[in-house]
């Protein structure tokens, strides 16, 4: 076993794990972070989305150790109920999922997508999700959302206007 410390939603840990296992289920097994999911463990879904020192990464392609010392975001993190994220509230209002297992990963790769490009063209959010996969809604309503949210943060509401 192998000690680690990291900080988990603005929250500090320190854990012994094994040193195979992955960020994703160190966060949802051992600290109970289960708004971030696992869809495949092959690093192809996306579904496991969190922020590792501010960058969007796959957890099941991390080691827990990996992340030692580091400041990692979940879902569970950016936003409340009543507080959301102007990206979840993007989701939530344009109807950008279905079943909803997507939908963390989803949100954590598009706001690093935001943080890098605040005004993506329809093309560029389609990129920058491309790692993320939702296998219910045909991805329409996941870039409207996004391009929602980029007018708000902007503080634009015509984002999605000037682009159609
Ligand atoms: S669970 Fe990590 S990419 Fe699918
Ligand atoms: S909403 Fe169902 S997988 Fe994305």
């Amino acid at each position: 076993m192998t000690q680690v410390s990291m900080r988990v939603d603005g929250v500090s840990y320190t854990d012994e794990v094994e040193p195979r296992t992955l960020l994703v289920h160190h966060l949802r097994e051992a600290l109970g972070k289960v708004g971030t999911v696992v869809g495949c463990d092959t690093s192809n879904c996306g579904a496991c989305t969190v922020h590792l020192d501010g960058q969007a990464v796959k957890s099941c392609t991390v080691f827990a150790v990996q992340a030692d010392g580091a400041e990692v975001t979940t879902i569970e993190g950016i936003g409340s109920q009543g507080d959301l994220h102007p990206v979840q509230k993007a989701f939530h209002e344009m109807h950008g999922l279905q079943c909803g297992f997507c939908t963390p990963g989803m949100i954590m790769a598009s706001i690093d997508l935001l943080k890098e490009n605040p005004n993506p063209s329809e093309t560029e959010v389609r990129e920058g999700i491309e790692g993320n996969l939702c296998r219910c809604t045909g991805y329409q309503n996941i870039v409207r959302a996004v391009q929602q949210a980029a007018g708000e943060m902007s503080g634009s509401s015509d984002t999605l206007g000037a682009q159609a």
